[in-house]
């Protein structure tokens, strides 16, 4: 057996002009973070099918599993303001305080943790059609036409 699927590596400014707003807003987003124990800064913007875009950012606490991540924080509070409207996509952006500081250090792609894939996974088939994950940092994106591709096999009751 094989597992295969294609996902697309492009500059940010490739990507459509509705994507790269969405992208920005994930950027943006980490604004919201309360990060002190990683200063591990993340965003998400999720894209809603009437074209209106949701924002979240992570959220650690003092209890580390308490904390909750950018992605399902802005998929959650999507889900919960818009429960009829479909999900078209989500992009994640991430700074640490180290990349805040020296704008030459390279950032690493914010993939979304198992937790999220898992979620996002739920989501996609609770609403039937796929969820595009827009992966980016300043210099790349990478682009996955479903979060299922990210987690084959996922867990479903
Ligand atoms: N984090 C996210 O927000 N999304 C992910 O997919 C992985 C990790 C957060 C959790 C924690 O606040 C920080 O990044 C460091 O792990």
């Amino acid at each position: 057996m094989t597992y295969s699927f294609t996902y697309t590596v492009m500059a940010p400014d490739q990507l459509s002009e509705v994507e790269q707003l969405l992208c920005r807003k994930a950027a943006e987003a980490t604004r919201g973070s309360y990060a002190p124990y990683s200063n591990y800064h993340v965003g998400a913007a999720v894209l809603l099918a009437d074209g209106s875009i949701v924002a979240g950012a992570n959220q650690e606490n003092a209890s580390y599993p308490c904390g909750t991540c950018a992605e399902r924080t802005a998929l959650h509070y999507a889900q919960s303001a818009h429960p009829t409207l479909t999900i078209e996509a989500i992009a994640i952006a991430a700074e640490t305080e180290a990349e805040a500081q020296a704008s030459d250090a390279a950032p690493a792609l914010p993939y979304p943790c198992g937790m999220c894939r898992q979620t996002l996974v739920e989501a996609e088939r609770h609403q039937g059609t796929p969820i595009k994950v827009i992966v980016t940092t300043q210099e790349q994106a990478h682009v996955f036409p479903s979060a299922s591709c990210l987690l084959p096999f996922a867990f479903d009751a």
